[in-house]
C-alpha cells in the first residue's frame, strides 16, 4: 500500500516529515557520499550567527546515561561567508532547506536574515534558535522570555515571507507561554525542543567534563520532555509544531506525531550513524502499512486520550 508521506507547513509542501536537526548535520552539504539527503524531508542547517565563530573551548562534548552534553558555542562560518559559499550549493539539491539563525542581540538576528534574504536562493525558511543568551538583558536567553520572544518575532517576521519556524527551549517555567507569545507574533511553526541543561563530573579531576561546565543534554534522554513539550504546545497553539528531542527510531517519531507533531527532526542520533534519518522514514512508512493509514499526516495528534 503507498502511503502519502507529504507534509505542508503554511505554503511549504515537504516530501515526508523527518528533518535533520541543527547543529548535528553540518550545513546539510557535506554527506554527499554518506547518504542521499535529497531523501530527506528537510535539512535544517547548523546555525549561522552575523560573525564566524570558533565555537568554545574543548572537551565540549562528553556522554551520559542515554545521551550527551554539548557545549560547541555555535562553531560556523558567519552569514557573509554562509551565503557566498554555502547557499549557492543548495541549488541542486532536491530538498528543503531551512536556514537555522542565532544571535545575541536582536540586530544580530535580522542582519543574519536580511543577509540571507538579499541574495536569490531556494531555501524555504528559518528556524530561529532562541536559547542563546541576549547580551542587552544581562545574559539571559531570549527564549526564557514571552516578550522578548514576541518582539523578536515579530521584527523577524516583518522581514520575511519564507517560513518563520521559533526553536523553544525547554530550560523555562512554561513552554507553552513562549510558544504562544510566538505564534501571537507571526510564526508559522514551533520547533520544540533545543537541548535541556546538564552537567556531568569526572570524579578523578572533580572538573567538569566539559570546559564550559554546563552543557546542553541531548539523546533518548530527553525523549519525554520533548514529547510532553509537543503535546502541550499542540494542543495550545494553532500554528504546526515540530517535535525533536531523542528520536532514534520510527517507533520514536510516531510518538512524537501521535503526541501532536507535524515533523520530526533527527538530532543527536546523526552523529552515530548519519543515515539514520532515512531509517527511521522507512520504519515510520512501514508502521503506517501495517496500521493500514494512508497518510502519514494522519497520525498528527491522534493518539487516544485518557477521558
Ligand atoms: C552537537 C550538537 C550541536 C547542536 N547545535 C545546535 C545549533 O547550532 N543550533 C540549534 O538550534 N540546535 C543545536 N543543537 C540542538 C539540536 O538541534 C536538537 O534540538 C537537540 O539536540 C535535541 O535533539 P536530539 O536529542 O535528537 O539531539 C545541537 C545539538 C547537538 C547534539
Amino acid at each position: 500500500m503507498p502511503v502519502n508521506t507529504e507534509i505542508r507547513i503554511g505554503d511549504t509542501v515537504f516530501k515526508n516529515p523527518v528533518f535533520v536537526a541543527s547543529g548535528t548535520f553540518g550545513y546539510g552539504t557535506e554527506t554527499d557520499d554518506l547518504i542521499c539527503a535529497d531523501k530527506l524531508g528537510a535539512i535544517v542547517t547548523k546555525s549561522i550567527t552575523f560573525h564566524p565563530r570558533e565555537g568554545n573551548p574543548p572537551p565540549r562534548i562528553v556522554e551520559t546515561p542515554s545521551g550527551m552534553i554539548n557545549s560547541i558555542g555555535l562553531a560556523n562560518l558567519g552569514v557573509e561567508k554562509f551565503t557566498a559559499e554555502i547557499l549557492p550549493l543548495y541549488d541542486s539539491m532536491n530538498t528543503e532547506v531551512i536556514v537555522n539563525i542565532a544571535g545575541t542581540t536582536v540586530e544580530e538576528y535580522l542582519k543574519v536574515l536580511e543577509k540571507v534574504e538579499s541574495v536569490p536562493n531556494r531555501v524555504c525558511g528559518y528556524e530561529i534558535n532562541i536559547s542563546c543568551p541576549n547580551v542587552a538583558r544581562g545574559g539571559i536567553e531570549f527564549g526564557v522570555d514571552p516578550e522578548i520572544t514576541r518582539s523578536l518575532t515579530a521584527q523577524l517576521r516583518e522581514r520575511t515571507d519564507r517560513l518563520l519556524i521559533m526553536k523553544l527551549s525547554p530550560n523555562v517555567t512554561d513552554i507553552v507561554e513562549i510558544g504562544r507569545a510566538a505564534e501571537d507574533a507571526g510564526a508559522d511553526a514551533l520547533s520544540a525542543i533545543n537541548t535541556v541543561i546538564g552537567m556531568s563530573i569526572d570524579i578523578a579531576s572533580r572538573r567538569s567534563s566539559i570546559a564550559t561546565e554546563l552543557g546542553g543534554l541531548s539523546g533518548p534522554a530527553i525523549r519525554p520532555v520533548g514529547i510532553a513539550s509537543v503535546y502541550r504546545l499542540s494542543r495550545a497553539a494553532g500554528i504546526p509544531v515540530i517535535g525533536i528531542g531523542g528520536i532514534t527510531s520510527g517507533r520514536d517519531a510516531v510518538e512524537y506525531l501521535l503526541a501532536g507533531s507535524i515533523g520530526i527532526q533527527v538530532g543527536t542520533a546523526n552523529l552515530r550513524d548519519p543515515g539514520i534519518a532515512l531509517v527511521i522514514l522507512d520504519e515510520l512508512i512501514s508502521y503506517c502499512q501495517k496500521q493500514g493509514i494512508e497518510s502519514v499526516s494522519l497520525l498528527t495528534g491522534a493518539m487516544d486520550e485518557a477521558s
